[in-house]
């Protein structure tokens, strides 16, 4: 099954993407998390991807665009759940060409829909183990007491200031997606407030009915 799970910063996409993939076998592709292992290794894209990143910006089309449609190749065709791509008008429409090309279409987009003030408080809460990616929320998920308290850091981006910029970016540039996947008949809304499992729960009933 082919996913993308589309939403706001903090809207739960990388939360629910790691679950279905542990318990559905569709591997998540994360732009954001590729981006950000490539600017820890200051690799060329990392670091041209980091002024972007840094202001909460979107990093430019044509580098995103490599990035994802490399990571899909190499994870295989058939089981994948896009987290955090595509982000602009230009992002689907390579993407629609590349369904077609390869023959391997896209089955739904499913939207998280979460109102602000609720991802202001899961971004500033938000913690993340430096080296296994793990994401905790300091009171609805924290780290459990046997990790290590150093290893657990803040994400750059997650500062008030560039989390209004992340919003503002995601409203302009992004949220309009929900009516390209709308026109294409694959756009699912899923109320993403609530407990974890709840969110996950009314997910896991989407791609039941998928299936
Ligand atoms: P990216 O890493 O994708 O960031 P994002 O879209 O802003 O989303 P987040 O990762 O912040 O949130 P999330 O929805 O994954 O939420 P999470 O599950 O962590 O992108 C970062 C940057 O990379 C971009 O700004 C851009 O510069 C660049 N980039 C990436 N892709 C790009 C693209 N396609 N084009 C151009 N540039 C691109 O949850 C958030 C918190 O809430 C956590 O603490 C979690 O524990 C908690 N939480 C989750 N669900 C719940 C719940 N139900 N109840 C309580 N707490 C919850
Ligand atoms: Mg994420």
């Amino acid at each position: 099954m082919r996913i993308i799970l589309f939403g706001p910063p903090g809207a739960g996409k990388g939360t629910q993407a790691r679950r279905l993939e542990r318990n559905r076998g569709l591997e998540q592709i994360a732009t954001g998390d590729i981006i950000r292992t490539a600017m820890k290794n200051e690799t060329p894209v990392g670091l041209e991807a980091k002024s972007y990143v840094e202001k909460g910006e979107l990093v430019p089309d044509e580098v995103v665009r490599k990035l994802a449609e490399n990571a899909i190749a190499e994870r295989g065709l058939d089981d994948f759940i896009l987290d955090g791509y595509p982000r602009t008008t230009q992002q689907a429409e390579w993407l629609t060409e590349f369904e077609e090309k390869n023959e391997a279409p896209i089955h739904a987009c499913i939207s998280l829909q979460v109102p602000d003030d609720v991802i202001v408080d899961r971004l500033s809460k938000r913690r993340v183990h430096r080296q296994t990616g793990t994401t905790y929320h300091l009171d609805h998920n924290p780290p459990p007491e046997d990790v290590d308290a150093d290893m657990i850091i803040q994400r750059d981006d997650d500062r008030p200031a560039t989390v209004r910029n992340r919003l503002n970016v995601y409203r302009e540039e992004t949220q309009p997606l929900e009516d390209y996947y709308e026109g294409r008949g694959l756009l699912v809304r899923v109320d993403g407030t609530g407990d974890i499992k709840d969110v996950y729960q009314r997910i896991n009933g989407v791609l039941d009915d998928l299936a």
